[in-house]
């Protein structure tokens, strides 16, 4: 009963005969069979794929293999995962589970989404194999990798889908990178995941929410689906964890483990703690450019402006070094990498170091100053040198406050050990380590805190709940989240409209559920119809998606701020949002304008292409997209709208010294509640009542991006949540107490013909 138990085994890959040997142009004689040829797909050996790998032909295009695929195969041929192949698919080809550990840069990622896709062969049954990543950078750089070691134009065969970009051709694309994020989204249209042969989740460690998830589900759905495989990958040692939670009847999954090939890295700490880490950071840089032997250097900074702040300070002093004795010192590149660089620029990190002034003068050397982003999940070849101040910016909830925010927080033990490793991948490294041996040894966490565990779950917890899963607090966690947190996002999602007092999903909240968005900004969309703003609270909600989009060039920052001040709309910064837009617009999308007004160009693009996006899916749903015409009444409008989605990021301002308190917060108990505007606000006044996009903590508490509203105005979109019983004694509640007598006798304005359609949406 073979057939029964591996519904693979049922079909022999190819069923055509052998071809007969044919000479190309060239002379060159081609195998006599096809490239795949004896191949039982969940049954193939390493000695056939590598046979195959050899082959003359592309099995995939049916092309002759180029010349640039040739050269690729051989350096992956030196990867410690392509050695261990035959090793591979004895476990892979035995088991429905499989747990693959192996240090970062072994060839996991770009080697064995192949080898299983070698086994599958998912082309032949409309069928792709998936593989996870947790950063969009991380997707589309991998998939273009593995494009070109397939010999295959990306988009094709190899593709990759992230966030508002979906680089695959369906009925083509048999083998997929997607951020974890899109995959769960996924999971909530098609709980079975049925065009999946296998799915690895890669860089498990790491954690994230949605990889976390992602295992509850699957765990649960190889069940259901015995022809489904599933792989977790995993660049610490400590695998033990991942095989007891897939164990079979108590048997832990099994474990396939590539050896590491990386070299001795001496540590060094500093002997007192350093004031100030960035400064250190330079110096320490420096010292290693002038005293050590060649090699590059990797050093690990918390985000983008601290890091093109201390690029641009390396850089000065690295070129005077150079310039006035380029006999003893070489050049030194400095190269930033942050999530959010434009791709050609990520490329840079890839560049070979530059020359020394002359042969017999030191060589060049470079310096990538890199986000934790290089810390596992992405490769740099030639580092020697790994400078680890030990923080990294962290998202933190605090469920009690109901915020959500980026903070830089020390890193763990084992953070610190994945950043030493880089250094030993080419030759014997260095780690210099800018915090003492002692705050290593008991300060440190041993792990980092799975974000499961420090995140706003209200996304995830909608994604579930669409997914069919009903029980939250039992669902099979990795690391059971804090039942606060649960109750916080449950209670959110309520407030929302989008599950109901039972916890059931609203129609409303299952629209909410189809935008690829914080539960948030897709109520804010479904709503805004009635306020006659959509068209505008569409572009908004885009720019609130996209990565920043002005320009503050170091030297230029007086002209970069006074270009800022004509595009303000002093009533708010979403409704700035909104003029940068339509101004853009106006000048028919032209990047030159963009650049003449310190915006990005690149930005606006992306823009283009989300706001499209979300559009089409409004259009699917039928959500209305209209403006009023008068743009005084426009644009009370859009501050009304906003209310709809914004009503939890309130804050309320408390005296004159420009102190806000953000609501349902008291002072008393929860520092984290006093916050100031931040300096970047447009608002020409301070308003009483603000709502904002987003909460910092820099040098202290701020908010950001915010738009001045009117308390009733609140009061009106949820009248649930302003329940003052609860709220502790305030100024805040006060004020909230007189808006609410007062209004005793106001009315919302509200036109009639909406006013059905609002009951349904806001509940
Ligand atoms: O996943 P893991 O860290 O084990 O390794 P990988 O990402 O599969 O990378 C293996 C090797 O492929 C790296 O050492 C690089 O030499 C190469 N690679 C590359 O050249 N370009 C990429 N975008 C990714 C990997
Ligand atoms: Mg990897």
């Amino acid at each position: 009963m073979t057939k029964k138990k591996n519904p693979y085994l049922a079909h022999r890959y190819p069923t055509e005969r052998a071809v007969p040997s044919t000479s190309t142009p060239n002379g060159a004689k081609t195998s006599s069979r096809e490239p795949l040829f004896g191949f039982v797909p969940r049954a193939v050996s390493a000695y056939q794929v590598r046979s195959a790998l050899k082959h003359d032909l592309n099995p995939f295009t049916k092309q002759p293999h180029t010349a640039q695929y040739k050269k690729i195969l051989e350096s992956r041929n030196k990867l410690p995962v392509f050695a261990q192949m035959t090793e591979f698919y004895k476990i892979f080809n035995k088991h429905q589970i499989i747990i693959v550990v192996g240090e970062t840069g072994t060839g996991k990622t770009t080697q064995i989404p192949q080898f299983v896709a070698y086994s599958d062969l998912p082309h032949t049954k409309n069928k792709i194999v998936a593989c996870t990543q947790t950063r969009r950078l991380t997707t589309t750089a991998v998939a273009q990798r593995v494009a070109d070691e397939m010999d295959v134009q990306l988009g094709q065969q190899v593709g990759y889908s992230i966030r508002f970009e979906d680089m695959t051709e369906p009925g083509t694309t048999f083998l997929k990178y997607m951020t974890d994020g899109t995959l769960l989204r996924e999971a909530m249209n098609d709980p079975d995941l049925t065009c999946y042969s296998t799915i690895i989740l890669d860089e498990a460690h790491e954690r994230t929410l949605a990889t976390d998830i992602l295992m509850g589900i699957l765990k649960n759905l190889v069940r259901r689906r015995p022809d489904l495989k599933l792989i977790i990958m995993s660049a610490t040692l400590d695998a033990l964890k991942f095989q007891k939670y897939f164990a079979v009847s108590g048997t832990p999954a099994p474990l396939f483990k590539v050896p590491g090939r990386t070299h001795h890295v001496e540590v060094f700490y500093t002997q007192e703690p350093e004031p100030d880490y960035v400064e250190a950071a330079i110096r320490t840089v420096l010292m290693i450019h002038r005293a050590e032997d060649p090699g590059d250097i990797l050093l690990f900074l918390t985000g983008e402006e601290e890091i093109e702040d201390a690029c641009r300070r390396i850089r000065l002093e690295a070129d005077d070094l150079f310039n006035s004795d380029p006999e003893s010192v070489g050049p030194l590149a400095c190269i930033p990498l942050y999530s959010s660089l434009p791709p050609q620029q990520q490329q840079r990190i890839f560049d070979p170091p530059p020359k020394g002034s002359s042969p017999d003068s030191p060589p060049g050397r470079k310096v990538v100053v890199s986000t934790n982003i290089a810390e596992s999940s992405l490769t740099i070849d030639g580092i020697v040198y790994v400078v680890d101040p030990g923080f990294s910016e962290q998202r933190v909830y605090n469920p009690r406050i109901r915020m959500e925010s980026l903070l830089v927080s020390p890193i763990s033990k084992a953070s610190a050990q994945q950043r030493a490793g880089r250094a030993g991948r080419t030759r014997p490294g260095k780690c210099f380590r800018l915090f003492t041996e002692k705050d290593f040894m008991s300060e440190l966490e041993e792990q980092t805190h799975p974000e499961i565990l420090r995140c706003n779950l209200a996304n995830t917890v909608l994604t579930l709940v669409k997914a069919g899963i009903k029980d939250l607090i039992e669902f099979d966690y990795l690391d059971t989240p804090a039942p606060e947190s649960l109750m916080r996002a449950l209670e959110l999602l309520n407030y929302l409209a989008a599950l109901d007092d039972d916890g059931n999903l609203t129609a409303l909240g299952s629209i909410m559920g189809e935008f690829p968005l914080d539960p948030q900004l897709s109520k804010l969309l479904i709503a805004s119809p009635e306020f006659k703003c959509s068209n505008e609270i569409l572009t908004i909600t885009t720019m609130l998606s996209v990565p920043s989009v002005w320009l503050r060039p170091l030297n230029q920052q007086k002209e970069a701020d006074a270009t800022k001040a004509l595009l303000t709309v002093p009533d708010g910064d979403h409704l700035t949002l909104l003029n940068v837009y339509n101004s853009y617009k106006e000048n028919s999308h032209n990047k030159n304008w963009a650049l003449n007004n310190y915006l990005s160009a690149r930005v606006l693009t992306e823009a283009d292409n989300v706001r499209e996006q979300l559009k089409r899916t409004m259009e699917r749903f039928e959500v209305e997209l209209i403006s009023v015409q008068d743009q005084k009444k426009l644009f009370l409008a859009i501050r009304q709208a906003l209310c709809c989605g914004f009503f939890m990021q309130v804050a309320h301002k408390e005296g004159d010294k420009g102190n806000y308190m953000t609501i349902k917060d008291n002072q008393a108990r929860y520092s984290l509640a006093v916050v100031a505007l931040h300096p970047s606000c447009g608002l020409d006044t301070q308003p009483e009542w603000v709502i904002f996009n987003e909460f910092t903590l820099t040098t202290r508490p701020y908010i950001r991006t915010i738009t001045d509203v009117r308390p009733d105005w609140l009061l009106e979109c949820a009248p649930c949540y302003f329940d003052l019983n609860h709220w502790p004694d305030s100024e805040t509640k006060r004020a909230m107490m007189r808006v609410m007598l007062k209004r005793g006798s106001m009315r919302f304005p509200i036109q009639a013909a909406g006013k059905k359609k609002r009951k349904t949406a806001r509940a």
